[in-house]
């Protein structure tokens, strides 16, 4: 079977750290799925999904992407990000040009599209994130969840094939939260896959169809919500067990 992406034992250690961030993480996706990533603070989510689209390149293992590993070059990487579109975990690090318009037309302009065609997918990704007033502003002087729509903007206009997206709904409000699940209902439905970084186990549990649960730089386990939820390895290494709430003292 062709995996529609897949990372094989990957290595990764940052410079200058004793302990890598990657240690032999695995995972196949198949694809046209909802993908959640769980595990501790430095479990190595983040890293993961630096890989995904060849950002980071692993010391050790390899990703392919539909069957093919991939290559390290310019163009191959600017063809890979356009059908794995990675969302930063800090949006600051996504935006870069100076108005939330010019940062919508920058990736679909490098693909080539004509201006009307770019034009219709920054008014579509717009209407969708809701940020059709925040064209003309500075990317610099938008609230954190506003970054991280115009980040999901971005992402949406290239029209990738997976989704990876790296805490997205932390910083949303709750009702920009559902809008996100919304379009990701509709992403899914077109055949698209996403990945999706949370520390929200009840999104895990409810909005999943499948869970990876990272820890200490591998994928201790990747299932079903129902399985990964009852898995006793998991249960007992992310402290599933505890209370997750400390009651105010009263
Ligand atoms: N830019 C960096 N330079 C050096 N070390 C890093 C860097 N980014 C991450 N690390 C280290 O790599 C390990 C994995 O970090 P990573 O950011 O992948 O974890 P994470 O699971 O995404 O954590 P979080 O839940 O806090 O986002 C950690 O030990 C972290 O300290
Ligand atoms: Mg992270």
């Amino acid at each position: 079977m062709t995996f529609l992406l897949e990372l094989e034992n990957l290595h990764y250690g940052y410079p200058g750290q004793s302990k890598a961030a990657l240690q032999g993480a695995s995972l196949q996706i198949a694809g046209q799925q909802k993908i959640a990533v769980i595990g501790r603070n430095g479990s190595g989510k983040s890293t993961l999904f630096l890989h995904c689209n060849g950002i980071l390149r692993p010391t050790q293992g390899k990703v392919y992407f539909v069957g093919q590993p991939l290559s390290y070059n310019r163009q191959a990487l600017r063809e890979l990000r356009q059908k794995v579109a990675l969302i930063f975990q800090n949006p600051e690090d996504q935006l870069f040009s100076a108005s939330v318009l010019q940062d919508l037309s920058f990736g679909p302009l490098n693909l080539g599209l004509n201006h009307a065609e770019v034009e219709r997918r920054i008014q579509n990704v717009a209407e969708l994130c809701e940020i059709t007033e925040l064209l003309a502003r500075p990317t610099h002087a938008l609230s954190g969840g506003e970054k991280t729509r115009v980040a999901l903007a971005g992402i949406l206009a290239m029209e990738p094939e997976i989704i990876v997206a790296d805490e997205l709904i932390s910083s949303l409000d709750p009702w920009m939260r559902r809008q996100v699940f919304t379009i990701f209902q509709r992403l899914i439905k077109q055949g698209k896959t996403i990945l999706l970084a949370t520390h929200d186990l009840e999104v895990a549990r409810n909005w999943a169809d499948l869970v990876v649960v990272m820890d200490s730089g591998q994928v201790l386990a990747f299932d079903t919500p129902e399985k990964i939820f009852t898995n006793a390895t998991v249960i007992e290494k992310l402290n599933l067990n505890e209370p997750w709430y400390i009651p105010f003292a009263s």
